[in-house]
C-alpha cells in the first residue's frame, strides 16, 4: 500500500476553447492527510480536482491513484469514483435527481449496495448534514446552502477513501460551517484522506496539515501548514497574506509577551497561550 494516495505528475490540460486549465502541474496527497488547495480565481483548483476522479483526462502527464495509473475505461472509472468522492463547487452541477433522498441514494445504489445498506447510509448522511426533514423535498426548491448540504450528503453516503471538496464552506451558514468541520474531523479520524479548495488562508492554517499553493495552472509549493510562517514569500507570490493569527502572534513575540514557539494555529489557541502566561487576566 502506497503512502501517496493521489499523485499528479506533470499534468497539462487545455480546455477545448484553448484556455489553459493546468500547466505542468505536480502534486502529491499523502494517505490519511488533511490538505488544502489555495490560489486565485482561475488558478486551476477545480480543473485539478476534476483530474482526481477522471472527470477530465490529462493531455500530458500521469495521474496515479494508490500507486496505479488511472484506468479511464468504464470499469476503471467506476471503481475510482467509488473511492474518490467529490463535492462540486456549484451544487447545480452535481444534483440531478428530483428529490433529496433520490439524489443521495444515487451514489450508493450505483455501487451496487443492497437496499437496506443504501437506506441506512442515506439516512445517516442526511442526518449528518442536518437535512433529514427535507428528505422528500424537490432538489430544485432548495436554497443554495441546502443544495450544498445535499451534495455533501451524497458524497458521504459513498464512504469514499479520498474526499475532494471544492470550496465546501462557500454559501454555508456559520453553524453549518462548524458542523461540516466536525464532520471532516470525524472522517479524518476514520483515516479518510481530505482535500479541499478554499480562499480562506486563516481556515487553511487552522485546519490543514498540508497547504498546496496554486497559480496559473500549477502547484507552486506544497507546504507543511505548521511551517507556514516561514513561507511568506511563497504566499505573496500567489497573492495571499500570512494568516492573521501568525501576524498577531509575531507582534506579541516582538513585544516580548509570548514565546516564539509553539506558534498557535488559531485565535483560540493564542488566547489559551496568553491565559496560561497569565497575560489575559491583566487586560481590563
Ligand atoms: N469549461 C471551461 N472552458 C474553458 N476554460 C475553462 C473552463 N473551466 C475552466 N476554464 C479555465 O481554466 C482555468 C482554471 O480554471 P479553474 O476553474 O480550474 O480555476 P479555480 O482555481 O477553480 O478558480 P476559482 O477560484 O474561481 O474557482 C481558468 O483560466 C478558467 O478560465
Ligand atoms: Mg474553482
Amino acid at each position: 500500500m502506497s503512502n501517496t494516495l493521489l499523485e499528479l505528475s506533470h499534468i497539462s490540460y487545455r480546455y477545448p476553447d484553448g484556455s489553459i486549465g493546468l500547466d505542468d502541474c505536480s502534486l502529491r496527497i499523502a494517505r490519511g492527510s488533511r490538505n488544502v488547495l489555495i490560489g486565485a480565481n482561475g488558478s486551476g483548483k477545480t480543473t485539478l480536482f476534476q483530474h482526481s476522479n477522471g472527470l477530465l483526462r490529462a493531455q500530458a502527464g500521469v495521474v496515479r491513484y494508490d500507486g496505479k495509473e488511472i484506468n479511464y475505461g468504464r470499469a476503471g472509472l467506476r471503481d475510482l469514483r467509488g473511492k474518490v468522492g467529490m463535492v462540486f463547487q456549484n451544487p447545480d452541477h452535481q444534483l440531478f435527481s428530483a428529490s433529496v433522498q433520490e439524489d443521495v441514494s444515487f451514489g450508493p445504489l450505483n455501487l451496487g449496495l443492497d437496499m437496506a445498506t443504501v437506506r441506512q447510509r442515506v439516512a445517516s448522511s442526511l442526518q449528518t448534514v442536518g437535512m433529514t426533514e427535507h428528505a422528500d423535498k424537490a432538489v430544485h426548491n432548495l436554497s443554495f446552502g441546502q443544495k450544498k448540504r445535499v451534495c455533501i450528503a451524497g458524497v458521504l453516503a459513498m464512504e469514499p477513501e479520498l474526499l475532494v471538496l471544492d470550496e465546501p464552506m462557500a454559501g454555508l451558514d456559520h453553524a453549518m460551517q462548524k458542523e461540516l468541520m466536525a464532520v471532516l474531523d470525524g472522517l479524518h479520524q476514520r483515516g479518510i484522506t481530505l482535500l479541499l479548495a478554499t480562499h480562506n488562508i486563516d481556515f487553511a492554517y487552522r485546519w490543514a496539515e498540508h497547504i498546496h499553493l496554486m497559480a496559473a495552472g500549477r502547484c507552486t509549493a506544497s507546504l507543511n501548514a505548521a511551517e507556514l510562517g516561514e513561507h511568506a514569500t511563497a504566499l505573496t507570490a500567489v497573492g495571499l497574506p500570512l494568516p492573521e493569527v501568525i501576524k498577531l502572534h509575531r507582534g506579541l513575540v516582538e513585544r516580548g509577551m509570548v514565546p516564539a514557539t509553539p506558534a498557535p494555529r488559531c485565535a483560540n489557541s493564542l488566547l489559551g497561550l496568553l491565559t496560561t502566561l497569565n497575560i489575559a487576566k491583566e487586560i481590563p
